[in-house]
């Protein structure tokens, strides 16, 4: 865990880059928006929080409610010296998520609006689906789900690439009551096989193989991998697979079947089953501090409500708009930003499923042009790699419909802020520095772009109903100016409810640091004005091309490979991924570093995670620097790996080591391979 003091360093680099200049909203943008000025924004902040009941109540009164709410509470407890942790909204309401993505608009004469702009890998495929045909298709596949015996709290695996039948999939679980658990498909068959055996669900819905650019990604067979793995620890029934590449694909008999194939066999008639504010909508594994994986489960109303609100004022959506987020859905961003919040707001959301690069660095706004997106949400590792395929790539294409622009994932830096704005942007669109977790399932620090002057980097004010403060060392609130860990007051909506199957582990990952807070495991600093400047992650884990990737699950890959006899994973600054990989890997005697050792443990990375966790750079060292109690000094290697030509006097104390020796060698090696 970093220091204050640590934080507070970070802080001063990145807001000093970043505070020279305020950008305020456009006035015309502002004068249209759904709050249109810092006043208004601060008048409403202030009654989400003296008032949820009616600020809260009031909003979730739109939604369809089969059973009213009789409070909209919060009824929590953030104290674990009080007794088990508990979030509580909208109590004794039933609803449904589905019914209120779909059914809604369509009962309301919208089913022709487009809900989805499908566009595919290769720019001459895409497709368009309206709020009717998708409520058509969840309906159908829900149907399939029954029939395969999914009933209300049961748990579905879904590991899909960028399909529509991914967010017909989530849908159609949301509307029989089913806890989807969507594993994003970039993840190895062990990746997938421990969150299959974790959520022990019995049906698992996958793809036969899909086009990432040039490259074909084989996606039935890693499944099959994982549950060949995983043979006893769970089983699965069923797998149902969507055709979406005309190749081989091999099928288990009995347990296989085809999408198409179970589609046209069901009706399109399908009730919503009307759950429990709290009943559980679905969980997302996502990666922490120690241990495995863990599953973050979110609840049916207070998600719904997050997700809509943030989505709409966040992005200040107005009806015809077309909105695209480049994430996928295996990720937090893309659950609530690209299905739940949009289609809430009966918004025509894009997916998108290339990459930027394919078939050149111009595709995001060949996309942009094609569609004549309005809001363009993407985080700061792709406006990096854009940036510097260069500006030509950008103005040949139109961009005038753009009107807001989005990041998300890790801080942007000032000159990424600043290309995204002037080149992107033209001047003319805010941008939303948007922070938030899979945890709090929706934005959290965000600007209005209608009310918040922007500081490039920062993230700047809180979203209604969510109090941050800024906690010392000893979990103390600090007042005005100040640096420190990011914590949360009071629950918001969306807030995580719990760890799937370990509330015990939710309770001590999050609320046990300091007693009464949710602690994020970021540092920030608030700023004279109040503003949030996040200054990254103070704990084990490192955003990589703001993917969330513990150290301690690269470390358990790594200690696999039989010359390897211990491990010690950090970030370093990469240029286009925010962090990349940094392993010190220390051998067992009579092994010898070389290249092709270095190749193999990274290949053992990919194996056991994926793609995503290939260490950038592995230095192979005498030992590791630890305390005579054992406990390794991160510190010291995360400040080699930053800087490998840092003064030795600027790695702190380090007399406390067993072998204080061990640096100047790390050192030596790190520089070496600098
Ligand atoms: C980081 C992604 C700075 C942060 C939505 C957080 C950010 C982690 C921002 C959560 C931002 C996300 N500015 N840092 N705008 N957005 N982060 O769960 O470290 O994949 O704790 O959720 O990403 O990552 P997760």
């Amino acid at each position: 865990m970093d220091s204050v003091n640590d934080v507070a360093t970070k802080a001063a680099q990145v807001s000093e880059a970043g505070q020279k200049h305020l950008y305020p909203p456009p006035a015309d943008l502002a004068a249209a928006a759904h709050v249109k000025s810092l006043d208004e924004y601060k008048a409403m902040y202030r009654q989400s929080i003296d008032d949820p009941e009616t600020f809260f109540g009031n909003m979730a009164r739109q939604f369809h409610w089969e059973k009213p709410f009789d409070s909209v509470g919060p009824v929590y407890n953030f104290d674990l010296s009080k007794g088990p942790i508990k979030i509580d909204w909208f109590q004794g309401g039933k609803t449904n998520i589905c019914y209120n993505a779909l059914d809604r608009h369509v009962a309301a004469g919208h089913g022709d609006d487009v809900a989805i702009l499908w566009e595919g890998n290769s720019p001459d495929e895409q497709a368009s689906h309206t709020y009717h045909d998708v409520l058509d298709a969840v309906k159908k596949f829900a149907n399939v789900l029954k029939s395969k015996g999914v009933r209300k709290g049961d748990t579905v695996t879904l590991y899909m690439p960028m399909v529509v039948e991914l967010a017909v999939a989530c849908l159609a679980c949301a509307r029989i009551g089913a806890i989807h658990s969507v594993v994003f498909g970039g993840f190895s068959p062990e990746a997938i096989r421990g969150r299959m055996a974790d959520a022990q669900s019995k049906v698992v819905v996958t793809c036969d193989a899909v086009m990432r650019g040039a490259k074909p990604v084989q996606l039935k067979t890693q499944v099959d991998a994982a549950l060949e793995l995983g043979k006893d620890d769970f089983t699965v029934e069923s797998v149902v697979v969507f055709r979406r590449l005309a190749g081989e694909c091999p099928m288990v008999d009995g347990r296989d079947t085809w999408w198409h194939d179970e589609m046209a066999t069901v009706t399109a008639d399908c009730e919503c089953e009307w759950v429990e504010s709290e009943h559980p909508l679905f969980m997302l594994y996502t990666s922490g501090s120690t241990g495995k994986p863990k599953g973050i489960v979110h609840s049916t109303a207070g998600y719904m409500l997050g997700s809509w609100a943030t989505f709409k004022y966040v992005f200040d959506y107005k009806p015809g708009e077309v909105y695209w987020c480049t994430a996928d859905i295996g990720w937090i961003t893309g659950h609530s930003y690209i299905v739940y919040g949009p289609l809430l707001e009966r918004a025509t959301t894009v997916m998108f499923e290339g990459v930027p690069t394919y078939p050149d660095a111009g595709r995001c706004w060949a996309i942009c042009e094609k569609h004549a997106v309005n809001q363009f949400y993407t985080a700061p590792t792709a406006v990096r790699a854009l940036m510097k395929a260069g500006d030509d790539f950008v103005t040949k294409h139109d961009r005038s419909s753009l009107r807001i622009l989005g990041s998300v994932g890790e801080p942007i830096n000032p000159e990424a802020w600043r290309w995204y704005y002037s080149v992107v942007g033209e001047e003319r669109c805010p941008i939303v520095d948007t922070y938030w977790q899979t945890e709090t399932g929706s934005f959290m620090i965000t600007p209005l772009p209608g009310a918040t002057p922007l500081k490039p980097g920062s993230a700047t004010l809180p979203f209604f109903g969510v109090q941050p403060v800024v906690l010392d060392d000893k979990g103390v609130e600090l007042e005005g100016e100040a640096s420190g860990f990011l914590a949360i007051k009071k629950p918001w909506p969306s807030a995580s409810r719990s760890c799937y199957g370990d509330h015990a582990r939710f309770e001590s990952v999050y609320y046990s640091m300091f007693k009464g807070y949710y602690v994020a495991g970021d540092g920030c600093r608030r700023d004279a004005d109040g503003y949030y400047w996040i200054t990254g992650r103070v704990d084990d884990v490192i955003n990589v091309s703001g993917h969330r990737m513990g150290t301690a699950e690269v470390e358990s890959a790594l200690v696999l490979h039989p010359a390897c006899s211990e491990a010690a994973v950090v970030g370093m600054p990469h240029e286009i991924k925010g962090a990349g990989i940094y392993c010190y890997v220390v051998l067992k005697d009579g092994q010898v570093a070389s290249d092709e050792l270095a190749a193999g443990l990274k290949a053992i990375v990919r194996k056991e995670i994926g793609p995503i966790a290939t260490p950038d750079a592995i230095q192979f060292s005498e030992g590791l620097p630890k305390t005579r109690s054992g406990k390794i000094m991160r510190r010291i290697l995360r400040k080699l790996a930053e800087n490998p030509a840092i003064d030795m006097a600027e790695l702190g104390d380090i007399s406390t080591l067993a072998d204080p020796g061990i640096v100047a060698l790390l050192k030596d090696g790190a520089m070496k391979l600098a």
